[in-house]
C-alpha cells in the first residue's frame, strides 16, 4: 500500500491562529500537538461518520482513537443522533429535574453490578472526585490510596509530573501503590492505620489482572475500614456492558463511568452501595449542567444499542484482529522487540520501546504514526474499537501496519529512526520518572 503526504494546509494555520488565543492549543492534552507529529499528521477533524473521520483538508481516515474512547458505536450512530434531535426539539436543560434522568438511572442500575443508586457528572474527573469525597465523608478519613489515571483534580493530578499549582497539603493526602501488587497496598495499610479512606483504582489497565488479584484487594480495604472504587471510565460498556465488575465478577462498593456511556455525549456517572449513596444528599455535588437532557437521551439511546445488538462481541472479535495482525506483521518484520499491541481487544495499546535501554521509543512512536496517517489511519498509540469497525476497514489497517512495520524494519537497520520522521517527534503527556 502507497503512503501519501498529506495536504494539511488548513490544520496548520488554524493551530497559528490557535498559538495565540487557546493555551496549550488543544483542550485535552493527549489531543493536542505534542501526541501528533507536527507537520505530517492533521490537528483538526471537522466531521465523523461511522468509524471514519475527515479533517479540516478533507483528508479521510479510520478513526481509532474515537476521541479517547467515548465513541462506541461510532460516529453519528443513527440511534443515537435520532434520539438527541427529538431531545433537542423539547429542550436541552431545564430549571427542574427531567424524567429521563430516572429512566437512564434504573437501566444503569441494572447495568451496573454495585449500583443501588446513581448520579451524574459531565467528565470522568467529577464522578472520581465524588467517589473520593464522598468516601472521606463515609468514613471520616483524609488518605487516598491510588494506582491508576483518574482525571484532572488536585487530589490526583498532585500526585503526577503536571503538579503545578497543586498545594502539598493535598497531594500529600493521596498515596501511590503499585497496582498487582498486593504486597504494595498492604504497606500502604500498615503506614496509615484508620486513616485511609478508599482505594481508587483501574480494576484493569493494559494486562488482566492476575485471578484472585482484585478480590484479595476488596478485602483488604474490609479488613481495614477502606471503600473500595473502581474506576471504570475507560473499561465500563467498553469491555463489557457493565465493565470490568461484570468480566472479573468482583464487586467495589462505589464506581465510575464515564467515557462510552453516551457514545460521545459528555456523561459520566457514579454508582455504589445505598448506605454510602445516600451521603450526597448532604455532600455538595452540584453544578448547572448536572443531568442535561440532551445527554441523558444519548445514553438511553446508547445503552439500548448495547443491550439489543451484539456490540461487545464485535468491539472484541475486530480488536483481537488488530491486535493478533500487529503482533505478527511486527514479529514478520524482525520489529517484534520494538513495538507490540497489548490490552483487552476492545481497547488495545501500542508500545514502542528500545530493547537496550529499555524505555519508550518517542521517535519510534513517531515514525508509526506517520506511516499509518499517510496511509488513513488515525492512530494516537493505540486501537479503541467502534461497533462501526468493519471488516474492510480491519483489511486497510492490516494492510496499513504491514507497510508501515516495513518502513520502521528499514528505520531500525539503518541505526537512525528519527531521521525517518518528517515532522517533530511526539512527547509524552507526563514527564518519565
Ligand atoms: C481511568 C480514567 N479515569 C478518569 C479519567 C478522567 O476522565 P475525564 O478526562 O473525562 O475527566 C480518565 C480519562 O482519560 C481515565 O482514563
Amino acid at each position: 500500500m502507497d503512503s501519501k503526504k498529506l495536504e494539511l494546509t488548513q490544520s496548520y494555520s488554524l493551530l497559528d491562529r490557535a498559538r495565540d488565543l487557546i493555551p496549550g492549543v488543544a483542550q485535552t492534552f493527549s489531543k493536542g500537538p505534542t501526541q501528533i507529529v507536527q507537520g505530517v499528521s492533521p490537528l483538526y477533524l471537522e466531521r465523523g461518520q461511522g468509524s471514519h473521520v475527515w479533517d479540516v483538508d478533507g483528508n479521510e481516515f479510520i478513526d481509532y482513537p474515537t476521541s479517547l474512547g467515548p465513541i462506541v458505536l461510532g460516529h453519528n450512530d443513527p440511534d443515537v443522533s435520532k434520539a438527541v434531535i427529538e431531545q433537542i426539539s423539547k429542550g436541552t436543560v431545564f430549571s427542574l429535574s427531567s424524567p429521563i434522568e430516572l429512566d437512564v438511572a434504573e437501566t444503569l442500575i441494572d447495568a451496573i453490578p454495585c449500583a443501588d443508586m446513581v448520579r451524574y457528572g459531565k467528565n470522568g474527573s467529577d464522578v472520581t472526585s465524588a467517589a473520593v469525597r464522598v468516601s472521606r465523608a463515609f468514613t471520616g478519613r483524609d488518605i487516598v490510596a491510588l494506582s491508576g489515571y483518574h482525571g484532572w483534580q488536585d487530589w490526583y493530578i498532585g500526585t503526577t509530573t503536571r503538579n503545578a499549582g497543586v498545594p502539598a497539603a493535598v497531594s500529600d493526602l493521596s498515596k501511590k501503590y503499585v497496582y498487582g501488587d498486593t504486597a504494595s497496598l498492604e504497606k500502604l495499610f500498615a503506614e496509615y492505620p484508620d486513616q485511609i479512606a478508599c482505594v481508587i483504582m483501574e480494576p484493569v489497565g493494559v494486562v488482566e489482572p492476575a485471578e484472585g488479584y482484585l478480590q484479595a484487594t476488596k478485602d483488604l480495604c474490609k479488613k481495614n475500614g477502606a471503600l473500595l472504587i473502581f474506576d471504570e471510565v475507560l473499561t465500563g460498556f467498553r469491555i463489557a456492558y457493565g465493565g470490568a465488575q461484570e468480566r472479573y465478577g468482583v464487586v467495589p462498593d462505589l464506581a465510575c463511568y464515564a467515557k462510552a456511556l453516551a457514545n460521545g455525549y459528555p456523561l459520566s456517572v457514579i454508582g455504589g452501595r445505598r448506605d454510602v449513596m445516600e451521603l450526597f444528599d448532604e455532600i455538595f455535588f452540584s453544578f448547572t449542567f448536572g443531568g442535561d437532557a440532551i445527554s441523558l437521551a444519548a445514553s438511553q439511546a446508547t445503552l439500548a444499542k448495547m443491550q439489543s445488538e451484539p456490540v461487545f462481541e464485535h468491539l472484541w472479535r475486530q480488536g483481537q484482529k488488530l491486535q493478533d495482525g500487529y503482533n505478527s506483521l511486527a514479529r514478520e518484520n524482525g520489529v517484534g522487540d520494538f513495538t507490540s499491541c497489548i490490552g483487552l481487544a476492545p481497547r488495545t495499546v501500542a508500545t514502542f520501546s528500545d530493547p537496550e535501554s529499555g524505555h519508550d521509543s518517542p521517535a519510534l512512536r513517531s515514525l508509526i504514526q506517520q506511516e499509518l496517517v499517510r496511509r488513513g489511519v488515525l492512530f494516537l498509540f493505540g486501537f479503541n474499537i467502534s461497533y462501526s469497525v468493519s471488516d474492510a476497514d480491519v483489511d486497510h489497517t492490516l494492510e496499513a501496519l504491514r507497510a508501515a512495520m516495513g518502513v520502521v524494519a528499514s528505520a531500525i537497520d539503518s541505526g537512525d529512526v528519527e531521521s525517518w520522521v518528517d515532522g517533530k517527534i511526539v512527547k509524552p503527556v507526563f514527564r518519565q520518572a
